[in-house]
């Protein structure tokens, strides 16, 4: 096997080019074969300046010290080495993951509440239902196994959507379908549609984001439809929200788009391309309200917080008001107040003894193949094979959006409220073959002109279907059937 990669850095047009992202995809509703209004990605020109976040601008209130809890995860007890007492009784309620040691530590540190980007967290301790092994499910590899991948065939996913059903728009390589990610120390258990489905009987699932949440969660449908009967499933559209029903288990599978966390200009689940990015203060009750009671959430949100050359506006007051009152910041630094709101509303609305929240790490995009040593003219384009330089990361990756919501996350944690982050960069990093490119149809296929042009309309940002996603959800299903 040929693999790919090169030297990093070889031009200094930085990869902020991720202006592609920020031509989000409308969703199609090809799914109720309602025909859209085209609409394209175009990407971006090399040229592009970088976005850079400086994180130290963010502005920090008042210090507190606190006494750091141990790792958000739950323990198996009989296995427990401890170190140290613990000394704080404030803890909040473990959460019943079913993992063998997981190692304490008392350390204090000071947290300013919004905290910022905290050191990086220590890794989870994960018995994996097999082993005894102390294993990171997120740092692994990618093994070469047609004996079991894909899980499914996109000709059996009736709810699949065009902008990634690969094969359906001619792409022939079929090597991508057959990676299988393997942790460094443990095996991940292998998907099962009936056990999900049982865990969640009576239940709802919701995806909740952007375009990149929506792939996932179109790969959760499919990885879980194709067992079930057709008259025994359906698919529902209300606006911003998809529900996908297993009746038999009377099972909920959702996806609600939300693509900035609060109220925004985007929130169009179709008609969301706009030239500035506005969100109104403190408003997400609008979009909590569909999810608040679901018993899995599993959110994202970054893509929309990147596009070069533009700030965001915070609206105060709501968006029918004659005059409005803005107030502008950098996009970047939007997230980290988006994921303040987004805090105190889980901190105050959910219940967290029922609801397992998740929020999915950013998905890298692969737009300059002179990342991985093909001219800086290619793309994602012709790619068959994963990179399998370990620890690859591309240019474009960034990270200090990636540390504003793991800072968000644990303070979480100090409140009691545990949100697992789903760690999929690196592991998708590798992936530079996972892509639709121009193999794909959005609201209408491409034109002769633009498939003739795959270095300008390839899509590189989403994610073919079988393919990658559902690997993400390979590693979710592990987190909730060991709950
Ligand atoms: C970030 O902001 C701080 C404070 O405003 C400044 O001292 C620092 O030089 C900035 N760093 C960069 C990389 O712009
Ligand atoms: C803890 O781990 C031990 C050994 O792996 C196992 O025998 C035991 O059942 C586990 N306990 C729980 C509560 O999972
Ligand atoms: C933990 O997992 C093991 C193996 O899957 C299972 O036998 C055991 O019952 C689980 N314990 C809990 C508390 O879920
Ligand atoms: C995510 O995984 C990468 C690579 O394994 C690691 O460097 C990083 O610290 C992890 N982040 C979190 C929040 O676990
Ligand atoms: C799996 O791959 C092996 C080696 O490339 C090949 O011989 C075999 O036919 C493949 N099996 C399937 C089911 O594609
Ligand atoms: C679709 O599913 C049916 C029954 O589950 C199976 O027989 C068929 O082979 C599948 N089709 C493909 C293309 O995998
Ligand atoms: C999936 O789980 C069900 C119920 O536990 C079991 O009957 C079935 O054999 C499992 N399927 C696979 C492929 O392991
Ligand atoms: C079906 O599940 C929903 C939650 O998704 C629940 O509110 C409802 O009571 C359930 N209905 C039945 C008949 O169990
Ligand atoms: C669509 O959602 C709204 C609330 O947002 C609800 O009032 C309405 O009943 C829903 N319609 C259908 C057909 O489910
Ligand atoms: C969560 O469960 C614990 C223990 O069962 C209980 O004491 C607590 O009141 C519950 N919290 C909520 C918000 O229901």
């Amino acid at each position: 096997m040929t693999t790919y990669y090169g030297p990093l850095g070889l031009r200094n047009c930085f990869s902020s080019l991720i202006t592609l992202f920020l031509t989000i995809f409308a969703i199609s509703l090809f799914l109720n074969k309602a025909h859209l209004r085209q609409e394209e990605t175009p990407t971006p020109p090399p040229s592009s300046p970088p976005a850079v976040l400086n994180v130290s601008k963010v502005e920090r209130q008042e210090e507190i010290t606190i006494p750091i809890l141990p790792p958000p995860v739950a323990l198996n007890l009989s296995k427990f080495e401890r170190q140290e007492e613990i000394t704080t009784p404030i803890l909040p309620p473990p959460v019943p993951l079913n993992l063998s040691k997981v190692e304490r530590q008392e350390e204090r540190i000071t947290i300013p509440y919004p905290p910022p980007p905290p050191p990086p967290p220590p890794p989870i301790a994960w018995n994996a239902l097999e082993g005894d092994d102390k294993c990171d499910l997120f740092s692994g590899r990618w093994v070469y196994d047609n004996s079991t991948h894909p899980l499914y065939s996109w000709q059996n996913c009736s709810f699949m959507h065009d902008e990634i059903a690969c094969e359906k728009f001619g792409r022939k390589d079929r090597l991508y379908k057959n990676w299988r990610w393997q942790p460094h120390g443990c095996d991940i258990p292998r998907f099962n549609s009936t056990k999900l489905l049982e865990r969640l009987r009576g239940k709802r699932m919701v995806f909740v984001g952007d375009s990149l949440n929506r792939n996932q969660w179109v790969s959760m449908v499919c990885l879980v439809e194709s067992s079930i009967p057709p008259e025994q499933k359906s698919m529902k559209f209300n606006g911003s929200l998809l529900s996908f029903n297993a009746k038999e288990f009377n099972a909920s599978i959702d996806f609600y788009w939300s693509p900035l966390l609060l109220e925004s200009n985007g929130d169009d689940p179709v008609i969301h391309r706009t030239s500035e990015r506005i969100v109104r203060a403190h408003s997400i009750e609008k979009h909590a309200k569909h999810w608040t009671d679901a018993d899995v959430i599993v959110f994202n949100s970054y893509l929309w917080w990147k596009k070069p050359g533009i700030k965001l506006k915070i609206l105060h007051g709501s968006f029918e008001d004659k005059d409005k009152d803005f107030e502008e910041i950098e996009l970047a630094l939007g997230l980290e107040v988006a994921l303040r709101t987004w805090s105190e509303w889980l901190e105050s609305h959910v219940d967290t003894n029922k609801t397992q929240l998740f929020f999915v790490s950013l998905s890298p995009t692969h737009v300059w193949a002179d990342e991985w040593g093909k001219p800086s003219d290619q793309n994602c384009y012709t790619e068959t094979e994963p990179i399998t330089k370990e620890g690859y990361a591309s240019r474009g990756t960034d990270y200090s959006l990636m540390r504003t919501v793991e800072a968000a996350v644990e303070g979480l944690r100090y409140k009691g409220v545990h949100v697992q982050i789903l760690n999929i960069t690196q592991l998708s990093e590798y992936r530079k073959d996972g892509h639709p490119s121009i193999f794909r149809r959005q609201y209408a296929p491409l034109t002769e002109e633009q498939l003739a042009n795959p270095t300008s309309y390839s899509d590189c940002t989403h994610w073919c279907l079988p393919g990658v996603p559902d690997t993400w959800n390979e590693l979710l299903y592990t987190y909730i059937m060991s709950r």
